[in-house]
């Protein structure tokens, strides 16, 4: 249990490691020159691992998704892929309902794959289900009892001192401020996480970076949210997560084609999806680059 975890030394951890967080890459609206530039910087800097929160295609189409498999499969690195939203047949409703997983089929050894790396673990959460009987439409997150259990008894199982960092596509928060529902059981979730003490809980779908640190009744929790590489941005350019972690120490930087600061790209508050901010009081990043137009939608 980590409550017994004793503080490693850098050189017992293998510190510092590095990983790349990517996410929502969209394919059939992918930023080609934004993907092709992360995917130069992961050739030439090798990180230790890859974590892709999810959204790899628009509409989980074939040709979606066999572009996505190859770009992930042509990555010599240790990646793992959490399943997004957009990524379960949206036309094919037998599929939908009986063999969502399906077209992943290429990519099946990276999916939902726990990453073990020196005295650090990458765990996946699954947010993403098939329905939703609480509410229509079903894009936002829910975190069932199943799939807690199933992460919480991974964490639990891991060797004493190992880090861990929770990999999923929904950010956990619950509630948006005027009480819409986001995540379901997104707050009993934190809440576990937090207990024990893991890193941070990386996470996709809002298409803005953010790193912001939640107060729950167990402790804090950090929640560490990645850019987009598509097109459908909402109000940042395109951009990735490097993440630095050293001992218990976690440095994220969202790193961009234009070199801007990361403070300039990242939201203090969770929006509800990916849409540019239309509404008053929507969270914008200070770069504020919010499209005069919705980007168009496969
Ligand atoms: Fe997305
Ligand atoms: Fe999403």
């Amino acid at each position: 249990m980590l409550g017994n975890m004793h503080s490693r030394t850098a050189a017992e951890s293998g510190d510092p490691l590095r990983l790349f967080h990517l996410s929502d890459i969209h394919f059939g609206l992918e930023d080609t020159r934004a993907l092709d530039w992360a995917k130069a910087c992961i050739e030439q800097e090798r990180p230790d691992a890859v974590a892709i929160t999810g959204d790899l295609t628009m509409r989980a189409r074939h040709p979606e998704f066999r572009a996505a498999c190859a770009w992930i499969m042509a990555l010599d690195i240790p990646v793992t892929v959490e399943v997004g939203n957009h990524d379960i047949p949206y036309f094919n409703l037998y599929e939908r309902f009986f063999a969502p997983y399906k077209r992943f089929k290429v990519i099946e050894r990276v999916l939902e794959t726990q990453l073990d790396l020196p005295a650090l673990a990458i765990v996946p959460l699954r947010t993403t289900t098939r329905a939703q009987y609480q509410r229509f439409p079903w894009s936002n997150g829910w975190v069932t009892d199943h799939a807690l259990h199933q992460t919480l008894r991974a964490i639990d199982a891991l060797p004493a001192g190992t880090r861990v960092l929770v990999a999923a596509h929904h950010p956990l928060t619950e509630r948006r401020a005027d009480g819409k529902l986001l995540t379901i059981n997104g707050t009993h979730a934190m809440e576990q996480l937090a207990k024990r003490r893991v890193l941070g809980i990386l996470s996709g779908h809002i298409h803005d970076p953010f790193d912001l640190t939640a107060q729950t009744p167990s402790g804090p929790l950090r929640m560490i949210g990645a850019g987009t590489l598509s097109l459908r941005i909402r109000s940042t350019p395109p951009s990735f997560n490097e993440i630095v972690v050293s001992g218990d120490q976690v440095k994220v930087t969202a790193r961009n084609l234009d070199e801007l600061p990361s403070e300039a790209l990242q939201i203090d508050r969770v929006p509800e999806n990916a849409l540019p901010p239309r509404a008053p009081g929507e969270p914008v990043a200070p770069v504020g680059n919010v499209p005069a137009t919705d980007p168009p939608v496969h």
